[in-house]
């Protein structure tokens, strides 16, 4: 039974869970022992995040950061707001930045200048999702999930106007809800 508004099913709980399992190894693999800092953007990175550090078999440490984009409701500016910083300087650390979702780009892009010019040892950025078709600036992307369509989606930590970000599955919206 999908939730109300929802048009479609892009990803399964299961499908998910394969996939992260997929990255957390090779990240586990990259990283060779090394410790390293995971950066969740909050909010929507919480829920991907949660899952890929379980299966993350390196010592670790994890802070989170709270940007917010000046725009309307579906297009970023590229004014980006820092709401809530990290609790700890990178300085020396291996920075592994986590994010939900790239779209035009601009709010990582600001980011990720923002944490790389605090001196630390790696930067490396790794999103579950990414809409290349939107992009407005190059992002250089080391872990990715998966490429998904210019399309509305929700789910998995992924809200339209704050809602549905508890699913489990990521999907597509029907029109009239954002209409
Ligand atoms: C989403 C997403 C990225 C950003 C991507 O966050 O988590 O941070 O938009 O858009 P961009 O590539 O066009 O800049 P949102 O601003 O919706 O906040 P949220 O994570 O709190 O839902």
């Amino acid at each position: 039974m999908l939730a109300d508004g929802v048009k479609e099913v892009l990803f399964t709980a299961e499908e998910l869970d394969a996939r992260i399992r997929e990255l957390a190894e090779e990240i586990s693999r990259d990283y060779e022992d090394s410790e390293i800092l995971v950066v969740g953007v909050l909010k929507g990175a919480n829920v991907f995040l949660s899952d890929l550090i379980r299966n993350i078999d390196l010592p670790m440490e994890v802070d989170f950061i709270a940007a917010s984009s000046y725009g309307n409701a579906t297009e970023s500016s590229g004014v980006v707001r820092i709401l809530k910083d990290l609790d700890y300087p990178l300085q020396g650390r291996h920075v592994l930045l986590i994010e939900d979702l790239i779209d035009t780009g601009l709010t990582l892009h600001y980011l990720a200048e923002n944490l790389k010019s605090r001196d630390p040892a790696s930067f490396r950025i790794c999103t579950l999702l990414d809409k290349p078709e939107r992009r407005k600036v190059d992002i250089d992307v080391d872990y990715k999930g998966f490429d998904i369509p210019d399309e509305f989606i929700v789910g998995y930590g992924i809200d339209y106007s704050q809602k549905y970000r508890n699913l489990p599955y990521i999907a597509t919206l029907k029109p009239e809800v954002y209409a």
